[in-house]
């Protein structure tokens, strides 16, 4: 059985300090998947008080009965979190507001109808996977290690109702920039036909379910030299939600505003953390309805997200006119990039107590 094949961590060779993942090219990571060592495993069942004790296993495949009630009705959420590698003086790797991901799954576990891990669960068992793999963790500034906690209805269902059984699994791989146009700025396309979210959807928890459904609009506006695709409301199609993969930011003058999270919009750990981050910078920062107008005639835009950090945002297409934006030197998004960063990768003090160290 599955359980009783689990290597401990104590057993997981550690003694590999180096950034030495197999013959990756450091300076050309993009998020393309490279399979690491170590996975993360933990069950729970119908009846359990909650999850118990989960183990390392091997990286590798997992087995799912086809009446899983993920595979048949999506009943599934992911996260998405990074560790930084710190500079050989320091030692060790850094993680970003880990609790964040373990109560947004919990917050994400409760609309899908999960059991999910105690935060204190989520936040040891990163940790574990982090160490586990610590030689894939890319060498510093050269990009981070991912890690993609998933929570899932792996029992078997056939009728509409939640699964018996749940998985908590995480897996990681070393990532550089999200995007392939690196971490110069990106064009984007606001879609007019399709929509992410509605009122009264899940468009504010992490599920698997709403992304699926963007693959199709982001396809085509990729086929098209878009590096992704903004979604507006459904009700009014008049405001910016968010695009696929991360949340949106304004700004003009002295004010930054950013779709405010009301049930369509994933509230993004990055987007938490740059509100505060502009703030400081004395920046106005409003969380409110950003209408297409609002967009075009924007200074300065950028999105933010775990995946794509911080990017900025050369040109949003509407209705077939192109609209151009502030980038490069002396932009709010670059400055915000810097500090982010800074405090991620281990470089500025810590004031605000984001990061957790392995
Ligand atoms: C992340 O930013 O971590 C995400 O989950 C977005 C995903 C589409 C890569």
């Amino acid at each position: 059985r599955w359980r009783s094949s689990l290597p401990q961590l104590d057993s997981v060779d550690r003694s590999d300090e180096d950034s030495s993942g197999g013959d990756i090219d450091w300076d050309n990571l993009g998020f393309g998947l490279t399979p690491t060592d170590y996975m993360y495993v933990m069950r729970c069942s119908q009846g359990d008080a909650g999850f118990s004790r989960g183990e390392l296993s091997r990286y590798g495949n997992v087995e799912l009965s086809p009446s899983s009630g993920v595979l048949n009705y999506g009943q599934g959420l992911f996260e998405g979190l990074k560790a930084y590698r710190r500079s050989s003086e320091m030692g060790g790797y850094t993680l970003f507001r880990p609790e964040e991901n373990a109560r947004r799954m919990q917050v994400g576990a409760e609309r899908m109808c999960m059991p999910a891990p105690s935060v204190e669960q989520f936040v040891h068992a990163v940790k574990q996977t982090v160490l586990a793999n610590r030689r894939w963790v890319p060498p510093q500034g050269k990009g981070a290690l991912y890690i993609r906690p998933l929570l899932i209805g792996s029992g078997a269902i056939l009728g509409l109702a939640p699964a018996p059984e749940y998985m908590f699994l995480i897996y990681a791989a070393p990532v550089g920039t999200y995007f392939k146009e690196g971490l110069a700025a990106i064009n984007l396309l606001v879609e007019e036909e399709i929509h992410r979210a509605m009122p009264g959807g899940t468009g504010g928890v992490k599920t698997i379910a709403n992304y699926a459904p963007v693959l199709k609009p982001q396809m085509d506006a990729k086929s098209k030299g878009f590096a992704d695709v903004l979604y507006l409301d459904p009700v009014h199609k008049r405001y910016v939600e968010e695009a696929s993969s991360c949340n949106l930011f304004v700004v003009k003058g002295g004010a930054v505003a950013t779709p405010a999270t009301a049930g369509t919009i994933l509230p993004g750990i990055t987007r938490k953390s740059i509100i505060e981050l502009a703030r400081d910078r004395g920046y106005q920062v409003e969380e409110r309805l950003v209408s297409i107008d609002d967009l075009v005639s924007a200074d300065e835009v950028f999105c933010t997200g775990t995946a794509v950090g911080v990017t900025p945002v050369s040109t949003v297409t509407y209705q077939g006119t192109r609209y151009e934006f502030r980038t490069g030197q002396d932009t709010l998004s670059r400055e915000l990039y810097t500090d982010l960063t800074s405090i991620q990768m281990g470089l500025a003090e810590d004031k605000k107590g984001w990061t957790v160290a392995v």
